[in-house]
């Protein structure tokens, strides 16, 4: 593994146990990078994403830390240097949604996502910043963001909130830690297959509907995210922050009279 796009990079990719942070690592792992495994809860998911990684020739650790709890967070940030004597690359990638109409959303369920969304992102950013500082590294903090940074998401006011707030955080985190060398960039999927997505893929009409606004016509691939996040890692895009990157097959800018 000496001739891939992160050959000699460590990155920490929080929930990383399934869906896109599960194929981010995967991606890492083929293009040299080390990769430590952010999980919660899904052990058998980050064992199987460990054993993929070893079993092509690639080096991974799993870490169990809930991304909404500041100290856990900063335990994966160490628990990673500790393994590999570095960690250049953050891939905020945990993430949860619960729809429901706005007039019914409970303070659990508002907290449950802004937490694990927003909360999740701002600390975790903090905790490998801190050790990046400390070091005078260089850094890439790359956060999965949503096409509903930008566009309404009717029923989903909390995760709406949330990656609104992921969009901002990250504008003002690019300008913040520039100077340092530390750049910082989103990531907006659209619709894609991952157990995200379970309720909605196995629904006929409402897949349809969706599928109906998307102009490429069909759903995306964990591939197709986690190519752009290994462009967004690389020396490639040494000159990319404060951007928000949409893979989305259009849906983003699709309009339809019915
Ligand atoms: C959400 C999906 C949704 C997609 C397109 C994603 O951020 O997680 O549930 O299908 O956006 O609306």
């Amino acid at each position: 593994m000496s001739d891939g796009k992160l050959t000699g990079k460590v990155a920490i990719i929080t929930g990383a146990s399934s869906g896109i942070g599960q194929g981010i690592a995967l991606k890492y792992a083929a293009e040299g990078a080390s990769v430590v495994i952010d999980y919660f809860g899904n052990d058998a998911g980050a064992t199987s994403a460990k054993q993929q990684i070893e079993a092509a020739g690639g080096k991974a650790i799993i870490v169990a830390a809930d991304v909404s709890k500041p100290s856990e967070v900063g335990s994966l940030v160490d628990q990673a240097w500790a393994a590999f004597g570095k960690a250049d690359i953050l891939v905020n990638n945990a993430g949860v949604e619960k729809g429901g109409e706005f007039v019914d959303v409970l303070e659990a369920d508002y907290d449950f996502v802004l937490n694990v969304n927003l909360k999740g992102p701002y600390f975790t950013t903090q905790a490998f910043v801190k050790r990046l500082l400390a070091a005078n590294m260089p850094g890439r903090v790359i956060n999965m963001s949503s096409v509903h940074e930008d566009m309404v998401f009717p029923h989903f006011s909390t995760y709406c909130a949330a990656k609104g707030g992921l969009r901002m955080l990250m504008r003002d985190l690019a300008v913040e830690l520039g100077p340092k060398n530390i750049t910082v960039n989103n990531i907006a999927p659209g619709a894609i297959s991952t157990p995200i997505n379970t309720k909605m893929m196995a629904d006929g009409p409402q897949l349809r509907a969706l599928l109906a606004n998307i102009p490429l016509g069909r759903m995306g691939t964990l591939d197709d995210v986690a190519n752009l996040a290994t462009f967004l890692a690389s020396d490639d895009a040494a000159y990319i922050t404060g951007s928000t990157y949409v893979v989305d097959g259009g849906l983003m800018r699709s309009y339809h009279e019915q």
